[in-house]
């Protein structure tokens, strides 16, 4: 049963607009490649934009799995498909994410997929961050609307042109080329303001509940909601680790007994210098 529950979630059909406002700033990277969509059929608009990449001589082509009922992305005939192409693209099905993730990372190959936003709190997928293996795609956190083949009463839609579209919170992950996000000009101070950041039960750390109020006077561990990602520059903060990871009891983060949503504890570099838009350098304050 929980399997039927399973491919019936799994069936979200990602909009032709959505893909190609994130995979036309890849262009340079998948020209002469060899595309693979490996949880698409021919009618996905994954498959589509590539063939429209391919009929302008961009790509060198684009191979997909056939779906649901098509090749299974882990039988030997889609891993010897994975073998011959050079960037994995799709929105794989997010019941299967762990699986698909380590096999993709297992491969070895460029890959370009999209994911739910959550994803980023899984303790076998938040370390491929830590370690560079995965980035955050241009597109970070907000929802896209999907095309769904049924309608269920417990998941939130946007009706457009008389169509309900499911609305679900998501980001592209990556390991192709992006450049470094510009990083978060801090202006709050801790010291003075203890009471706005207070600590954890399970861990020593200060809780910040809005990526705006992140410290800029705060050197030690400091815990942040997933969607600080999304502003990630490791020139700036480094990656500590999950609140499963790290608190004493390898859970979630409490603050007098009251369980929070996932943390993701960073520590500020000692002073930091990025880069922005303007390849100009913004020196945050040390
Ligand atoms: C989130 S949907 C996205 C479909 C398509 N990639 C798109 O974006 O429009 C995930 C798709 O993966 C398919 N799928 C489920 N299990 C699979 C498996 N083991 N191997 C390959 N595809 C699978 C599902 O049928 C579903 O259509």
């Amino acid at each position: 049963m929980q399997r039927a529950k399973n491919t019936k979630n799994d069936e979200f059909y990602t909009q032709y607009q959505d893909i190609a406002a994130e995979c036309d700033h890849y262009l340079d990277q998948f020209r002469n490649k060899v595309i693979y969509c490996n949880c698409d059929t021919e009618c996905s608009n994954f498959v589509r934009y590539f063939l429209n990449l391919k009929s302008q001589g961009i790509i060198r082509d684009v191979i997909w799995s056939g779906g649901l009922g098509g090749i299974d992305f882990r039988s030997p005939e889609s891993v010897a498909m994975l073998q011959q192409a050079d960037v994995v693209v799709t929105n794989p099905p997010f019941s299967l994410f762990r699986q698909y993730v380590a096999q993709l990372i297992e491969s070895g190959k460029q890959f370009l997929i999209l994911g739910n936003q959550n994803a980023i709190s899984y303790k076998d997928f938040f370390p491929l961050f830590k370690s560079g293996q995965v980035r955050l795609g241009y597109k970070s956190f907000g929802p896209l609307l999907f095309d769904v083949p049924v309608v269920e009463p417990d998941k939130t839609y946007k009706v457009v042109d008389g169509v309900p579209r499911a609305v679900v919170a998501v980001c592209w992950f990556t390991n192709l080329q992006t450049p470094d996000k510009n990083g978060l000009v801090l202006s709050k101070r801790y010291f003075g303001n203890e009471s706005c950041y207070p600590k954890y039960d399970n861990i020593d750390a200060i809780n910040v509940g809005r990526i705006k109020d992140i410290p800029m006077d705060y050197d030690g561990l400091i815990g942040v909601p997933i969607t600080f990602m999304g502003c990630y520059n490791p020139a700036q903060f480094v990656l500590m680790g999950l609140d499963e990871e790290l608190t004493d009891n390898r859970d979630r983060c409490t603050i007098n007994g009251q369980r929070l949503y996932a943390r993701i504890f960073i520590r500020k570099k000692s002073a930091s210098v990025v880069a922005n838009d303007n390849d100009n350098l913004t020196v945050f304050a040390a």
